[in-house]
């Protein structure tokens, strides 16, 4: 194997020191008259992050000292880097009757218990401007946060088992994907942050980032989405015939993600960086308006807010990409770095024109999209008739 620019450097250590394990099964007779709590999507699958190490040092729902530091200091109350508060929150009335041991149900299965140890009110309109960087409720993230109980419960939960979710195949804990790291020998792997079907230009990054390390770990969100972004099972799909067709095997792993989108831009991708670093990652992309939408966020605030932490506390090291796009005039796959030429030279397509297209039954351009992914594409916008 060549020798590789950056130091060579092997499974990371998780944020916090230890990986996170509460995945144990507990008898019925142990849930026995105990309150229960039916989840929503987005806390069942927080839930399974907290319990299997994604959110490693976290082992529950946040108390209100980490919550204020959190929201206030990008820190947990202990100081180590934390961006996103994560929470779960519940109606008012309905708190009152959730005190100690608490099941946790979805879908009316029992999945797992919080050991309730603190109630507190969610200060939404602070969180909001300071996570979400506006209080706007046409923000997505905004919108679920103001949707949601008053009251947040905190405590150390434990999962039952670990739900394999809609991808059985794909679906793996951090301590899985580290085993498949260390069994295929990478001293160092980038992580790839998704929750749209890879474009020419997602795979530009992917390859350019493999020129510098030994894998790539493809980790697509599949949670909670809004309306509008690609459904999960289509850009799996996408996946597996691209990674089939253009991905070096032995180089690259598609694992999925099972968190909610926030869409909170540069808070998001700091969450999205250390918990990557909890699944093994020693890199992590983050390219423009990273975890964004609309217009919130500038195109890099995603990278700058990086500097709010040393180098050491992060212990993941971040690739930032400018726009990436095709340049007709340079025949390749560029970015401002590295073209010369003006916009008319370029192939530009927002999500809004793509979606466009692919109801229209059109074809994307295959300097934009692989044929193989255009076509899965295409097949379910024009099924679903969306
Ligand atoms: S995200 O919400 O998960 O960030 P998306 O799947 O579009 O959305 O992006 C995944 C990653 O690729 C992010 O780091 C984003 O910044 C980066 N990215 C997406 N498109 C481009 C592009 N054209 N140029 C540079 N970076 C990009």
């Amino acid at each position: 194997m060549p020798t590789l620019p950056f130091p060579v450097t092997t499974l990371p250590t998780p944020l916090g020191g230890t990986l996170v394990h509460q995945v144990n099964r507990v008898s019925e007779a142990e849930l026995k008259g105990l309150p229960r709590l039916e989840l929503s999507e987005r806390s069942a699958a927080d839930l399974e992050l907290l319990a299997t190490g994604a959110y490693s040092p976290l082992t529950g729902f946040l108390g209100e000292a980490d919550y204020l530091n959190v929201v206030e200091h990008l820190r947990l109350a202990d100081g180590t880097p934390w961006s996103l508060p994560i929470t779960l929150p519940v109606g008012r009335a309905e708190a009152r009757d959730l005190r100690g041991r608490v099941v946790l149900t979805r879908d009316g299965t029992a999945v797992g218990l919080i050991d309730v140890q603190e109630q507190f009110e969610a200060r939404k309109q602070w969180e909001a401007r300071e996570v979400y960087r506006t209080e706007e409720a046409a923000h997505p993230g905004v919108a679920a946060l103001y949707a949601q109980g008053e009251i947040n419960l905190a405590g150390p939960v434990t999962l039952f088992e670990v739900p394999r979710g809609a991808f059985p195949q794909h679906h793996r804990t951090p301590a899985e994907v580290r085993a498949v790291i260390e069994a295929r020998g990478w001293r160092t792997t980038v992580a790839f942050q998704t929750r749209n079907p890879i474009h020419r230009a997602h795979e530009y990054l992917h390859k350019v980032a493999l020129e510098l390390v030994d894998g790539l770990l493809l980790h697509p969100l599949v949670g909670t989405t809004k309306n509008d972004d690609v459904p999960a099972d289509v850009r799996v799909e996408a996946y597996e015939v691209l990674l089939d067709r253009y991905y070096p095997q032995a180089r690259t792993l598609l694992s999925v993600y099972p968190a909610a989108m926030r869409y909170a831009g540069p808070r998001e991708a700091i969450t999205h960086a250390l918990s990557r670093r909890n699944y093994g990652a020693t890199h992590f992309i983050v390219g423009r308006d990273h975890a964004g939408v609309g217009s919130y966020y500038g195109t890099y605030d995603a990278q700058d807010i990086f500097s709010a932490y040393s180098a050491e506390e992060l212990g993941i090291r971040i690739l930032k990409f400018e726009h990436t796009f095709y340049c007709q005039s340079c025949a390749q796959l560029v970015s401002p770095r590295t073209c010369p030429h003006d916009a008319s030279h370029h192939l530009v397509l927002s999500g809004t024109k793509v979606r466009e297209k692919l109801r229209a039954g059109e074809n994307l351009p295959p300097e934009f999209t692989r044929p193989e992914v255009a076509e899965v594409l295409r097949r379910a916008y024009q099924g679903s008739g969306d």
